[in-house]
């Protein structure tokens, strides 16, 4: 599994990691693969910087990237307007209903309320870039959109790549033509913010349309050594997995306890890879998410639309915060990709890894037998 970018990476295998999870992060990169740490969730950059620190004394000198999150169409930042005062009485009234039919307790009196994501406001994300910068990373990822060319530049300064999602061709020919340096073609299978186009026609259309200007990962639906040996035949450099790490053993995020699986992971162990569903109700922009009950009530007739960006997750945050408190299966609000169908056990990263190479390896050998 030898492609231009482990070598200019200087990995074992091209397999690049999206989690939100510094210890799951942490051990892609000591398996073989790098390990990129979503940023988006730590509205204090001081808490990136421990976590930062954290990841260079465990991940064995191995190399490591973040992802953050600026979307090229910014979304309104807190500074200047009052962003609660926007959200409308009658979507605070759904909510608070929909979770009492749901049956989720409100939280424990003295429990610190949640503040909601702020990482896609560029004056949080851009923290995260001079936080990030002063760690010895070896990426910068962005989603929703290209990073604006001041903080590609910085990177570039400091000799880090940069990637960017593209849901489409287009977004992929905007990314070059802004300086960046490698294209992750994502599907619409994929977990989180997604696009309309499968990735077994992006793949190839992105990598056809970029030429040699930049390198592409192929994300979307992959969770076995024969979807990475499929997407290297599209053509792509390596493989961008978000959704299958989320059951790994190193997995504890939104976990009350660190023994046995999550709610979180109880819901996706059981999930199908019919079971998700892409809607605006997780952030405001399209994204796709496991389908549960709460899901489900946002697409009863009575429910109203999503709110924009930033607006919606600000609505949604405490109801977040208590669906996680409740460890309820069926109401788990988690962004997960059609891959969940094949997320069946809980394991250890490097096993995950082993399986990948192993399933890789074979589905090479048997295409060999055909020719
Ligand atoms: C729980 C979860 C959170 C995600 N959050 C982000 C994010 O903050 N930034 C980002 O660039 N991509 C994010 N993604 C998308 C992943 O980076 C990746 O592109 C996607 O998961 C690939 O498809 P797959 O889910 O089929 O593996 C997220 C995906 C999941 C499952």
């Amino acid at each position: 599994m030898h492609t231009s970018l482990s070598e200019k990476f200087g990995i074992e295998y091209p397999v690049f990691g999206f989690t939100p999870s510094e210890h799951v992060a942490a051990a892609i990169s000591r398996a073989g693969g790098l390990g990129v740490l979503g940023c988006v969730r730590f509205n204090d950059p001081e808490e990136l910087e421990a976590v930062l620190s954290w990841m260079d004394e465990n991940t064995d000198g191995k190399p490591y990237g973040v992802d953050i999150v600026m979307p090229a169409k910014v979304p309104t930042e807190g500074t200047s307007v009052d962003l609660e005062s926007l959200i409308p009485a009658e979507h605070r009234a759904f909510v608070d209903r929909t979770l009492a039919e749901l049956g989720v307790p409100p939280l424990d009196s003295g429990a610190e309320h949640a503040t909601g994501v702020l990482g896609w406001l560029h004056s949080v994300a851009r923290s995260h870039v001079d936080v990030a910068l002063n760690h010895r990373i070896a990426l910068i990822a962005n989603a929703l959109g290209s990073p604006p060319k001041d903080v590609i530049d910085q990177a570039h300064e400091k000799g880090v790549p940069v990637a960017a999602l593209a849901g489409a061709v287009e977004h992929a020919r905007r990314h070059v033509a802004n300086g960046v340096d490698i294209v992750i073609a994502q599907g619409y299978e994929a977990g989180g913010h997604t696009g309309e186009i499968a990735s077994m026609v992006l793949i190839p259309e992105i990598v056809d349309a970029i030429g040699d200007s930049a390198a592409v990962l192929a994300a979307g639906g992959i969770g076995s050594g024969r979807q990475v040996a499929a997407a290297l035949s599209l053509g792509a450099a390596g493989v961008w997995m978000g959704s299958y790490w989320l059951t790994t053993s190193e997995y504890k995020l939104g976990s009350a306890s660190s023994e046995g699986p999550s709610a979180i992971q109880r819901a996706l162990l059981g999930a199908t890879s019919a079971d998700t569903v892409r809607s605006r109700i997780y952030s405001g922009k399209p994204a796709r998410l496991l389908k549960t009950k709460w899901t489900d009530a946002w697409s009863k007739p009575d429910a109203p639309a999503p709110l924009p960006m930033p607006l919606q997750n600000l609505l949604v945050s405490e109801a977040h915060q208590r669906i996680a408190a409740s460890e309820n299966p069926d109401v788990v609000a988690m962004p997960v990709g059609q891959i969940v169908g094949r997320m069946n056990e809980i394991r250890p990263v490097a096993e995950v890894m082993d399986e990948l190479v192993e399933g890789f390896d074979s589905a090479v050998s048997r295409l060999d037998t055909l020719r």
